[in-house]
């Protein structure tokens, strides 16, 4: 991943509307719909599915920004307040959050600025008066998470496992494991087979769930 974190990263409008970005062969959300997407897998499976009035979300790849724009407009909403810790060893640049232009697609153009702030300002400080949101972004690699029991969901957002193998393995799992409050979720976009035994293995009870427009399935680990 190092050695090619160089390479362009290409704005793409998904099927939704909503923008993302592409990688190579990656990209940062479903080509059907990156909205649509985020809503299903980590909002409505993982965040609101818990029904709690105050969660703390750990997100695995921070990426545009989306998952937590998304988090964010509900707590504005009123429905519950977060604390959001966000995991992104390679940040984006403001140019490629403004030409992403998130807040538009989703009808909060107000946002965008504060948005813009705590995605580029210091890693590793609480963000608060986000109106029901605290946020804290490291350059952390997962695979040196290092938490015992201090979330209740885990946003795995990386890139595939034919991308990068090193995070769907037993080890990673386990200490997303332990990185969560017994009942805490992991919610994740991939459904294969090999990565299910994986959450298995690593102590998680795990469901496969209808997934979102364009995928049959997605998977949420229960610990
Ligand atoms: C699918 S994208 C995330 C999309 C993001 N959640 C969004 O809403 O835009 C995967 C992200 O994982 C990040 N990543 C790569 N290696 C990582 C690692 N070892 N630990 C944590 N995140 C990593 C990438 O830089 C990328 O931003």
């Amino acid at each position: 991943m190092n050695a090619e974190h160089s390479r362009a990263r290409v704005l793409v409008r998904t099927a939704d509307g909503s923008r993302t970005l592409s990688w190579g062969a990656e990209h940062y959300h479903s080509i059907h719909g990156a909205v649509q997407e985020s809503t299903h897998v980590f909002i409505k499976a993982g965040l609101e599915h818990l029904g709690k009035p105050h969660v703390d979300v750990l997100e695995v790849g921070l990426g545009t920004g989306l998952n937590l724009l998304l988090t964010w407009i509900r707590c504005l909403e009123g429905k519950l307040t977060v604390a959001y810790h966000a995991f992104e060893p390679f940040p984006l640049e403001a140019d490629q959050l403004n030409a992403l232009a998130h807040c538009e697609d989703l009808a909060w153009p107000g946002l965008h600025e504060p948005f813009l702030d705590v995605m580029t300002s210091a890693a590793d400080t609480w963000h608060e008066g986000m109106g029901g949101l605290r946020f804290k972004r490291s350059p952390t690699d997962v695979r040196r998470l290092d938490a015992d029991q201090e979330f209740d969901v885990v946003y795995f957002d990386a890139f595939a496992p034919n991308h990068q193998p090193e995070l769907w393995t037993v080890e990673v799992f386990e200490r997303m494991h332990r990185a969560l409050r017994p009942g805490g979720l992991l919610v994740t976009y991939c459904a294969k087979g090999d990565v299910r035994r994986a959450m298995i293995s690593a102590g998680f009870a795990v469901e496969r769930l209808p997934g979102p427009p364009g995928k049959r399935e997605m998977l949420r680990a229960v610990k």
